[in-house]
């Protein structure tokens, strides 16, 4: 079977703090979930379900549709991304328990495809559950969880970085076994303070392994302006 995919759109972007939903800020002429979309599609994948603003349906609609290649539905998101994904998984048309399902983020707009074929790989050869991840290049240090004072706070000591990775996405499962951890996870988190930021955490919940493979320098996160700066000039070099 044929990939399927959620990718989420539907958070606000208070942090990038533009005055449109982050999955509608352009970068270079299209919105990121545009991207995002493009890069699935080019991937393989045969359905998509956004998640869109509740509040913004219909310009997530009209973004999306001008790219072919994919069913593509648009549903509204969660209060959480975890809350989100669960929603997107619900609308899924029925289909094969065992086809890899890819949770994506509108927010990682310029994820080579050759990053989602990877994912999409070690699904199919029986992975549970996979993650893209990139070393951790700064040095990393636990901080005192006491009250900081006014000039800092105070250092335990460098983590070891050597064993460290910072996780993006596509994040690759079999369907129904997402599905299953979604279900679990459900009865117990459901604010964006104490929801799960990552799928694959819901899955290793269950019990199961979770296969880290290369990341990729380009499936950055656009969190901050700063960020979005960077993805205009990474994709104007790469044109
Ligand atoms: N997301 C979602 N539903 C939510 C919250 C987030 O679908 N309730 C999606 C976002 O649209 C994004 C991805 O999850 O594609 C990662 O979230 P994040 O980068 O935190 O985006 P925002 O929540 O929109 O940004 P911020 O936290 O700065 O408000
Ligand atoms: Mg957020």
């Amino acid at each position: 079977a044929r990939p399927v995919a959620v990718l989420t759109a539907a958070g606000s972007g208070s942090r990038l703090g533009a005055d449109v939903p982050k999955a509608l800020v352009p970068l270079v002429g299209e919105p990121l979930v545009v991207h995002a979309l493009r890069a699935l599609v080019a991937a393989g994948v045969e359905h998509v379900v956004v998640t869109a603003p509740a509040d913004h349906l219909p310009a997530v609609r009209a973004a999306c549709a001008v790219v072919g290649g994919a069913q593509v539905e648009v549903v509204a998101g969660g209060a959480s991304r975890q809350g989100s994904v669960h929603a997107g998984l619900r609308a899924l048309p029925p289909g094969p328990g065992d086809a890899c399902v890819l949770v994506h983020d509108a927010a990682r707009p310029l994820a080579p495809v050759g990053l989602l074929r990877r994912v999409v790989a070690a699904v199919c050869a029986g992975h549970p559950a996979v993650v893209p991840a990139l070393p951790v290049t700064d040095t990393v240090v636990r901080v005192a969880p006491e009250r900081s004072d006014d000039a800092g706070e105070r250092s335990l000591g460098a983590v070891d970085r050597t064993t460290l990775r910072a996780v993006q996405t596509p994040q690759g499962f079999p369907r129904a076994l997402l599905v299953a951890a979604h279900e679990a996870a459900a009865d117990r988190a459901h604010d964006e303070a104490t929801a799960a930021t990552d799928d694959a955490a819901l899955v290793a919940a269950l019990g199961h392994d979770v296969l880290v493979v290369p990341g990729d320098p380009l499936a950055l996160k656009i969190t901050v302006r700063h960020d979005l700066a960077v993805a205009r000039l990474l994709l104007e070099e790469s044109r």
